[in-house]
């Protein structure tokens, strides 16, 4: 694989491209204050964005242009906000969680995994029925039969969901005729809830576990399969996550990982620029006030994941490639295809602006264990 071109500089490249539009934003968004109220406001917004950068995206038209305008709507509703003196509406800076969690100077490792896990948790314990069991199901085939990946004896294989959050992918890989699944997570909230619902469904050949993906608690050569979804990207050391993948896979064994992709084209220098508005805003009261709007469980999910989780950082293909291969990888594939959501399979289908809106696409890569 090719050496991508001085991948901070492409980052950069995208967040210009709305620089002017996003930070007359994020200062109109100072003047209305860091009470509860203005986080709700600012939660609003989020949605607003998110929404709007869909229907740019799939609208044809030049994307550039398009999200200049959400985020001028956004800073003029910012503005006007404050001259009605929004920021007079409660207490100041009731909303801040501690500073301490997304300091690069002195990250206090456990205040980070306890503040992702429970962002998380709460997101997937809301889930629908539907979103828990059907959705993920229908995302893992479309992902593995358009790679063209297929399992001759899945039923006598065992297969570890690392991360599995509230463990929605660990039932699809159950409901797909894996022999036993196994998820493990940070979060006690992501595992009780999973515990939960399976139980529910009275569905065997499944167990859940409260532990770090960065420390697996599985000894060496476990798994046939490993499986981990959108999960290293959050932690504290994802190449230590990636040496544990490989620990635990048996030798010829199938792994899947997912990280975020860098560049990330307008799609992720727009997260960006909302992870700047969301700074230090209360998680769950963010949730909540999107809830109150009637946004689905899944879609608040989809705008909160990564707008609010502690760390999430973006790895170029050779980066995550390079750790694959030093954790003792081979037949490292990065996938071409994913479902019609999939940012990658925008560009394989060759959306118009797909690299501006798009970047590279996601990381998806299989492998197996030397
Ligand atoms: C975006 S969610 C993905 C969950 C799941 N893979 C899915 O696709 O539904 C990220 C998950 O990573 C978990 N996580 C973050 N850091 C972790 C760590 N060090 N060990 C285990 N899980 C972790 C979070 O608790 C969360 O459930």
């Amino acid at each position: 694989m090719k050496r991508s071109k001085t991948p901070d500089k492409e980052q950069d490249q995208a967040r210009n491209l709305i620089l002017k539009s996003s930070r007359k934003m994020l200062i109109a968004a100072q003047g209305i204050g860091t009470s509860r109220w203005a986080a709700s406001a600012r939660a609003w917004c989020v949605s607003y964005i998110f929404n709007g950068m869909e229907a740019v995206f799939a609208s044809g038209r030049d994307p550039v242009e398009g999200m200049n305008e959400l985020f001028r709507d956004a800073a003029d509703f910012f503005q006007s906000a404050s001259r009605t003196g929004f920021h007079r509406l409660g207490p100041d800076r009731v909303n801040q969680v501690a500073p301490v969690e997304s300091s690069p100077y002195e990250p206090d490792h456990s205040a980070i995994e306890n503040a992702t896990g429970q962002h998380y948790g709460r997101l997937f314990r809301e889930f629908s029925q539907a979103s828990f069991w059907e959705e993920p199901l229908e995302l893992l085939r479309t992902r593995l039969e358009r790679n063209g990946i297929e399992f001759a004896d899945l039923a006598r294989m065992s297969v570890l969901d690392a991360g599995c959050g509230g463990g929605r992918y660990t039932a699809a890989w159950k409901q797909l005729g894996a022999g036993s699944v196994t998820g493990v997570d940070i979060s006690s909230i992501g595992v009780a809830s999973a515990e939960h619902r399976v139980k529910d469904a009275g569905l065997s050949g499944i167990s859940f576990k409260q532990g770090s993906v960065i420390e697996l608690p599985f000894p060496d050569r476990s798994f046939d399969i490993v499986f981990s979804n959108g999960v290293l990207h959050h932690t504290v050391d994802w190449q230590a996550g990636v040496r544990e993948l490989l620990r635990v896979l048996k030798t010829g064994g199938f792994g899947w990982l997912y990280l975020i992709e860098s560049p990330g084209g307008l799609f992720w220098a727009t997260i960006e620029v909302l992870r700047d508005l969301m700074q230090g805003a209360d998680r769950e009261f963010t949730r909540l006030s999107l809830k109150l709007l009637g946004i689905p469980d899944n879609r608040i999910f989809y705008m909160l994941d990564h707008v609010l989780v502690p760390i999430n950082l973006r790895l170029t293909p050779f980066e995550v490639e390079s750790s694959l291969i030093s954790a003792g990888a081979a037949n490292i594939r990065r996938l071409s295809r994913g479902t019609d959501f999939d940012r990658i399979e925008r560009i394989h289908q060759g959306d118009p602006y797909a690299e501006v809106k798009y970047g590279a696409g996601e990381n998806r890569f299989v492998f197996t264990r030397q």
